[in-house]
């Protein structure tokens, strides 16, 4: 068993600390947010994952895992101490590392006999290096190692993430601090898991390339599917085509409206930057960004198309989280995509499962679930393909309103049957004049996609 502090319980500190106290360590997550502290103490959890408050409340029950504000006990008591605080981005989207500094600082003033600092936040290469300086610089005489392991989690799958991975990576300066930190991931040893032990340099850079390279492939995804659109050619097919070849894979082939959430926007640009401080200009990257940004804007000029103009409009908007089984709305396509709708004269009606605001969007009517939401609407714009849109009853959903046109940005739904319906439809890089009725697998390839969580996988995690 190992003594470890976890400081930050945001997303990934708390996922950590949940996860690490459920491998046999005792944990404390230390937060110096009162509110936060006060509402997990309260035994309820400030954001939605599947499963984590029942994870929470099992490992405090066995007196594991605790929460704290006193920084400085905790860290005196601590074998590891993972930074797991915010790391947004700048003005310039440079990972702003103000947050990391002061925990460092904080850290040097508090260890007590041979300590492991672990960044789990994303941070630029060079990040442990200034850690380690911070501390060498503050205790010159402390017995310390800095260590880099980084986090692989998706929103809504984060636990089985954590407690399943493809691998675990640690950067470490020494053999002392690699063997520690095989005791904290002991089970997953136990469970075989790839575990790359490495420099603390690498560790940095493998966490953005991976997720860069997911980035770039969703967005290659998006551009084959607007070439599909104006050839005449279906996406759903081409990607499943694709993804059987073991050497493409078919994980982050789903063309959509765009990739958002808390990592991939900033850590693409933040990547781009620190390329470019390095004196190296990251061509391939910098198109992702420019692409991701237009394949947003894309799916009002598809709107537009569907309906002529967009001017007094109503549309209904389904889903506006950046993605299923999360209540985040971080860099959602929805907060450019609704403001650009309304701009141009719609109105906007609104269902998302978890979300009935977003920051800086006004005027939206929000509805009580899908059919409310397409009452009166000239079309209904599926935006996060969350399980319960997944079923329509499109004689309900059509019963009411206006005009009966569906975007779907998700492609969830097949053309053939849309216009069984009676629906003017358009996909991502999907169309009924693209389609064929020997072709009509589509759903294969949504359960088979680990971007989504099948229904029961998400009912598993809650119960
Ligand atoms: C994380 C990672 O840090 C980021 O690098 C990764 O790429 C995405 O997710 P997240 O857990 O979502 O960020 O951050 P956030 O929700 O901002 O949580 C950070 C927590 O640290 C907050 O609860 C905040 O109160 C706490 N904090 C912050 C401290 O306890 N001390 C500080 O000095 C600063
Ligand atoms: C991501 C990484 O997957 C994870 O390893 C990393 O540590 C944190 O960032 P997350 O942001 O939670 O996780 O979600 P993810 O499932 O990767 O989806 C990101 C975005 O890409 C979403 O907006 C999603 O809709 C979009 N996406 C994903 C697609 O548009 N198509 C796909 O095929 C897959």
């Amino acid at each position: 068993m190992v003594n470890i502090t976890v400081v930050g319980t945001g997303y990934v500190g708390l996922v950590t600390g949940a996860c690490l106290s459920d491998f046999g360590n005792r944990v404390v997550c230390v937060d110096n947010d009162p509110k936060k502290l006060e509402t997990l103490g309260r035994g309820e959890i400030p954001f939605y994952e599947p499963g984590l408050k029942e994870l929470v409340e099992m490992n405090r029950t066995r007196n594991r895992l605790s929460f704290s504000g006193d920084i400085a006990a905790s860290v005196s008591s601590a074998d590891v101490v993972f930074i797991a605080v915010g790391t947004p981005p700048d003005e310039q989207g440079h990972a702003d590392l103000k947050y990391v500094r002061e925990v460092a600082a904080a850290i040097a003033e508090h260890m007590d006999g041979y300590t492991i600092v672990v960044t789990k936040s994303t941070v630029p290469t060079g990040t442990g290096s200034l850690v380690d300086s911070i501390l060498r610089e503050r205790r010159p005489e402390a017995d310390f190692d800095v260590v880099s392991n980084p986090e692989f989690l998706r929103e809504g799958s984060a636990i089985g993430d954590f407690m399943r991975p493809d691998r675990v990576v640690i950067g470490a300066s020494s053999e002392r601090a690699m063997d520690v930190m095989e005791k904290v991931y002991r089970p997953l040893y136990l469970l075989r898991t790839p575990i790359m032990r490495t420099t603390v340099a690498n560790a940095e850079m493998i966490k953005y390339a991976s997720n860069a390279f997911l980035a770039l492939k969703i967005s290659y995804i998006n551009e084959i599917a607007n070439v599909c659109d104006a050839v005449g050619a279906d996406v759903t097919v081409v990607a499943r085509a694709m993804g059987l070849d073991g050497r493409i894979s078919p994980k982050f082939l789903h063309a959509g409206p765009g990739y958002g959430g808390s990592c991939f926007p900033k850590d693409t640009l933040a990547l781009t930057h620190i390329a470019e401080k390095a004196g190296y200009r990251f061509r391939t990257l910098e198109a992702v960004l420019e692409v991701n940004r237009l394949q947003q804007m894309r799916m009002v000029d598809k709107a537009k198309s569907l309906l002529g103009s967009l001017e007094n409009k109503v549309i209904a908007v389904l889903g506006v989280t950046f993605k299923p089984s999360t209540d985040d709305v971080r860099d959602a396509p929805s907060l450019t995509i609704l403001p650009e709708l309304q701009r141009q004269g719609a109105t906007i009606r609104a269902h998302d499962p978890v979300v009935s605001a977003l920051p800086g969007v006004d005027n939206v009517t929000w509805c009580s679930d899908a059919y409310d939401a397409a009452r009166g609407a000239d079309c209904v714009l599926l935006l996060t393909e969350w399980n319960e849109y997944r079923d329509l009853d499109f004689e309900k959903l059509g019963a009411t309103m206006r005009d009966k046109t569906f975007l779907d940005c998700r492609n969830i739904y097949n053309p053939r049957d849309m216009k069984q319906h009676g629906f003017r439809h358009v996909g991502v890089g999907r169309s009924f004049e693209a389609s064929a009725p020997w072709a009509m697998d589509d759903v294969l390839i949504r359960e088979s996609s680990d971007s989504i969580p099948a229904p029961e996988t998400v009912s598993d995690r809650r119960s």
